[in-house]
């Protein structure tokens, strides 16, 4: 069976959802019968780019055009959808980076179409050709023959050369959005009797970001995982998430600083085999749909919620690179919900405090209780600033490691997890890890040196073992103490 995204690619310029600003330009160039010599079509994955330029060597092409639309019946739009149509070349240079394509295309354009009126050559990921590729290209841009287009397609137009966009028409393809897509679906999953309930359909398309392709890949999973009505549960399992129910349990147990309750969903999460990072991705992403809808799912304020979001992704960029996942992610959770119940507790204060009366003397507000709740607040926002210094501070000595420095050491702290706190850097090795570990404590000065000297003031390093997966339990007791909710 075709797969969907194949099937429901659209034939001609009035089938392509969204981009109009693209359509617009194209077929107003075909009526004036102005089509320049060279496009780039720039933008996300998925949006319509390949799609785009395939109409539009069929539309230069067709035997019988209607207006500006391809006929799709004669033999040049029929060779050009299947690929056989030898005025239509296309190029891959995500696999053909290098500059013998490239000149036999600069060898072939000086000759008149084979077949059609106008050769077509379609490079697609065009970002990734050699310097020595892009360079001969450009004399071919430079004095191209009428009977010539070339279309570039790219999702990184920021990697494209400026003297290959100079001489090029540039359109940016924008991220399809969320409704234009539910729509599509919604056509699609009818033509096809699937039968699928709105807020199903809502959450793929959603998750989709503005590609198309990738809605449809994901329609196309979930309508294999299950023959009777897709709900918005069945698309959560079928694509591997956590329900919806769980994730917001999470978030809620951060919001209230429940430490306890936060464990016990990580816990039930781990031991049905589901993934942390997914959890925490879920959760942004829950947070943030709820916010664009304005909805009261969570009992706090936009600024607090964006604020957990944001924290919520820096954990998420610290297990990336970890290989405990599991206690980072119980680590990191519990600090978010321990700061952020602190936060609400400060700015519950200042709020009482500022209630009696509204004008407070410049005198008093410095002063007292309120002073202190901003400076908690100040302080954990200077701390977050001075984090993210730190965290690129620390890429960039692995890049010089990388380039120059002790292997032994890069190892060591590629493989351990990395943490900061104040003047003091935390290297964590889980229990797999003694030898590293060892290794690294007989290296302690020398580590320290590197990092002071990195974050150009005298760092303290601290190195620790964790233990095996048994104590991890005992781990999060600790912590759990630490938070003051002794189990
Ligand atoms: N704007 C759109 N309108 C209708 N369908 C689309 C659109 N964009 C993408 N699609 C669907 O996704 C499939 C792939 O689209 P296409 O190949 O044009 O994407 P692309 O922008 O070239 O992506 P990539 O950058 O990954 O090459 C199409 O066959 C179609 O099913
Ligand atoms: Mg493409
Ligand atoms: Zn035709």
């Amino acid at each position: 069976m075709e797969v969907l995204y194949r099937k429901y690619r659209p034939r001609k310029f009035s089938e392509v959802v969204d981009q109009d600003h693209v359509k617009r330009a194209l077929t107003g160039a075909i009526q004036r019968g102005s089509v320049a010599h060279g496009y780039i079509f720039a933008g996300p994955r998925g949006t319509g780019k390949t799609t785009m330029a395939r109409i539009l060597a069929k539309a230069l092409n067709c035997e019988n055009r209607e207006g500006v639309e391809p006929c799709n019946k004669c033999r040049s739009c029929r060779e050009i959808d299947e690929g056989t149509f030898m005025d239509v070349v296309e190029l891959d240079a995500a696999s053909n980076r290098g500059i013998d394509e490239i000149r036999r295309i600069r060898d072939a354009v000086g000759y008149r179409p084979m077949e059609g009126k106008y050769k077509v050559y379609i490079v697609d990921e065009v970002h990734m050709l050699t310097k020595e590729a892009f360079n001969a290209l450009l004399k071919t841009l430079e004095e191209p023959p009428s009977h010539v287009v070339f279309v570039f397609a790219t999702t990184n137009l920021e990697k494209v050369p400026p003297t290959i966009i100079s001489r090029c028409q540039v359109f940016e393809f924008r991220n399809i959005p969320d409704e234009l897509i539910e729509q599509r679906l919604a056509e699609i999953s009818k033509n096809e009797g699937i039968s699928i309930t709105p807020d199903a359909l809502r959450f793929i398309a959603k998750r989709a970001s503005g590609g198309l392709r990738d809605a449809l890949t994901m329609l196309e999973q979930v309508w294999k995982f299950s023959d009777s009505e897709i709900d918005l549960e069945t698309v959560q399992r079928a694509l591997g998430l956590i329900p919806v129910q769980v994730v917001r349990d999470y978030v809620n147990a951060i919001l209230a600083g429940d430490v306890r309750r936060l464990f016990t969903v990580l816990d039930e999460v781990y031991y049905s085999g589901k993934d942390c990072e997914v959890l925490i991705q879920e959760a942004v992403e829950d947070i943030l749909d709820c916010l664009e809808r304005d909805s009261n799912v969570y009992p706090s304020t936009p600024p607090t919620l964006v604020q957990v979001s944001r924290q919520l992704l820096n954990l998420l960029r610290e297990m990336r690179f970890s290989e405990e996942k599991r206690i980072i992610c119980k680590v990191g959770s519990a600090y978010i919900a321990s700061r952020f119940a602190q936060t609400v507790e400060s700015q519950q204060k200042t709020k009482e405090n500022s209630q009696p009366s509204a004008q407070v003397s410049q005198e008093e507000a410095k002063t007292g209780d309120k002073k202190e709740a901003v400076n908690v607040v100040q302080s954990i926002e200077e701390k977050k600033i001075d984090r993210a210094e730190q965290e690129k501070k620390y890429r960039e000595l692995l890049e010089e490691l990388k380039e120059k420095g002790d292997l032994s050491i890069l190892v060591a702290l590629s493989l351990s997890s990395v943490s900061f706190e104040d003047s003091k850097v935390i290297v964590s090795f889980d229990s797999s890890k003694g030898m590293h570990y060892e290794l690294m404590k007989r290296r302690l000065a020398e580590l320290e040196d590197l990092f002071s000297k990195k974050f150009g003031k005298r760092v303290e390093v601290e190195l620790r073992l964790l233990g095996k997966e048994e104590t991890l339990e005992r781990v999060s007791q600790k912590i759990l103490k630490l938070f003051g909710q002794e189990g």
